[in-house]
């Protein structure tokens, strides 16, 4: 069993740091303050190639394994939630998806542009009634000749105000939605520049103020058939393997965050003295960094495994879910700790880890709650559920360079 990360790796992983603590860290607390996305993010973000990140370079991606996705993930989150979300939604969501389940023309049409980061993809699949519950969706694709027409609203999704491609979920079977059948719902990729298609930015969220969050409407947006992705009827499969990938990217995000966390706590723990020694001597202070570390190592080991049954091919809902569930949940226990440790001055944006405690929280609601991921950790357990295999599976990554050569 190899431990090490291979150069290709580390690299990424110093370039994603380097620019992140440069560009982004010194400007992340105006722009919380101010509730503010900078879409000039993104051309700086192509140009590290973190937009095709884990993509074949023949859709012009970077050509780097899924742990270079998960690595990035992490650097991100290390500096802001919204950071990552942006590759959880493109990437994660989007674009490894149309690499599985898309044909030729929709990987020419939408997934090279995205990779390229000229055009931004998300993901609709959430609605204003039905999150957990994604059979519980109301949207529904009418079918008139060869064309779709899309009526419904999407909710809580990560870049609608901003993104171009969005990959949407809706009924095309009206009689197996009475039913809640999910061979009913289909995937369909929409274009924002249809007619029908509008968005706005929620204004009311108190985490991850620096990332765009918001809904979408579509009154009749016509969808041609071509733009259906996988085959009619096979739209919650294809939600559910989207996420596995999503929630991937999400555990290492958190991983990261735990590391921030940790990384503050031990910084601050050394600054401050209280009853004349410095925090760090406390052992009720070191009892808190103590939990971060091993969160963070523990949360770090499970994405790892995850991120390596992705590129040897292998199935990994089970195990990215576990890594999900954990790391979410660490990283608001570090959190909490972390401004704990911090005392009174915690308590006051002056420092990170007050925006640190406001960003964990987000993550361990979407994408599977935390009580989502329970059950279905229990169900496995018990033998209620188990992965079948899909029609259209994550790509393997190369095996020449799995070896290492
Ligand atoms: N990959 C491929 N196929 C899968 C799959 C996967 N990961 N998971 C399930 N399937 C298949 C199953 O095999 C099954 O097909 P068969 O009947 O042919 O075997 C079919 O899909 C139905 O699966 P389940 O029976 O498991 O479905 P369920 O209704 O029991 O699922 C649930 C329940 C697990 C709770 C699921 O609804 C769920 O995960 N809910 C949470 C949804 C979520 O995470 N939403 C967040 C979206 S994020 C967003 O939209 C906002 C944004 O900006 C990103």
């Amino acid at each position: 069993m190899n431990f090490d990360l291979n150069d290709e790796h580390r690299l990424l992983e110093q370039s994603v740091r380097e620019w992140a603590g440069r560009e982004v860290a010194p400007r992340i607390r105006e722009l919380d303050r101010q509730h503010r996305f900078d879409p000039a993010i993104f051309p700086q973000m192509a140009a590290l190639g973190l937009l095709g990140v884990s993509l074949p370079a023949e859709y012009g991606g970077s050509g780097t394994d899924y742990l270079s996705l998960g690595l990035a993930s992490e650097e991100l989150e290390y500096v802001d939630t919204s950071l990552r979300v942006i590759l959880s939604v493109h990437v994660g969501l989007n674009s490894l998806t149309l690499l599985s389940w898309g044909t030729q023309e929709q990987k020419q049409r939408y997934l090279v542009p995205q990779a390229a980061g000229r055009k931004i993809a998300t993901f609709g699949l959430t609605e204003p009634s039905a999150g957990s519950d994604a059979r519980g969706i109301q949207s529904v694709a009418i079918k008139r000749g060869d064309r779709y027409y899309l009526t419904g609203e999407k909710m809580w999704i990560s870049l609608a105000d901003v993104a171009d491609h969005f990959l949407v979920f809706a009924w095309s079977d009206l009689e197996k939605k009475k039913k809640r059948d999910p061979s009913g719902i289909s995937a369909f990729v929409v274009e924002r520049a249809s007619a029908g298609f509008s968005s706005g930015t929620l204004k009311e969220k108190w985490g991850i103020l620096a990332g765009n969050t918001g809904f979408f409407k579509m009154e009749e947006v016509e969808v041609p058939e071509e733009n259906i992705v996988g085959r009619p009827g096979e739209g919650f499969k294809i939600a559910m393997f989207a996420l596995d990938q999503g929630r991937f990217t999400v555990a290492a995000g958190a991983t990261g965050l735990i590391r921030a966390c940790r990384d503050a706590s031990v910084k601050y723990a050394r600054e401050r003295t209280a009853f004349g020694v410095e925090i760090g001597q406390h052992q009720l202070v070191k009892e808190m960094i103590a939990q971060m570390e091993s969160d963070y190592q523990a949360a770090r080991l499970l994405w790892l495994r995850a991120g390596w049954l992705k590129n040897v091919g292998r199935r990994s809902t089970r195990e990215t879910g576990l890594a999900k569930w954990f790391a979410t949940v660490a990283s608001e226990r570090a959190a909490s700790d972390a401004v704990q440790v911090h005392g009174a001055n915690g308590y006051s944006d002056e420092y990170p880890v007050g925006r640190f405690y406001r960003n964990c929280k987000g993550a361990v609601i979407y994408e599977g709650t935390r009580e989502i991921h329970k059950l279905m950790q229990a169900d496995y357990l018990l033998g209620y559920r188990a992965d079948r295999p899909t029609r259209c599976e994550l790509p393997p990554y190369r095996a020449a360079d799995l070896a290492g050569e």
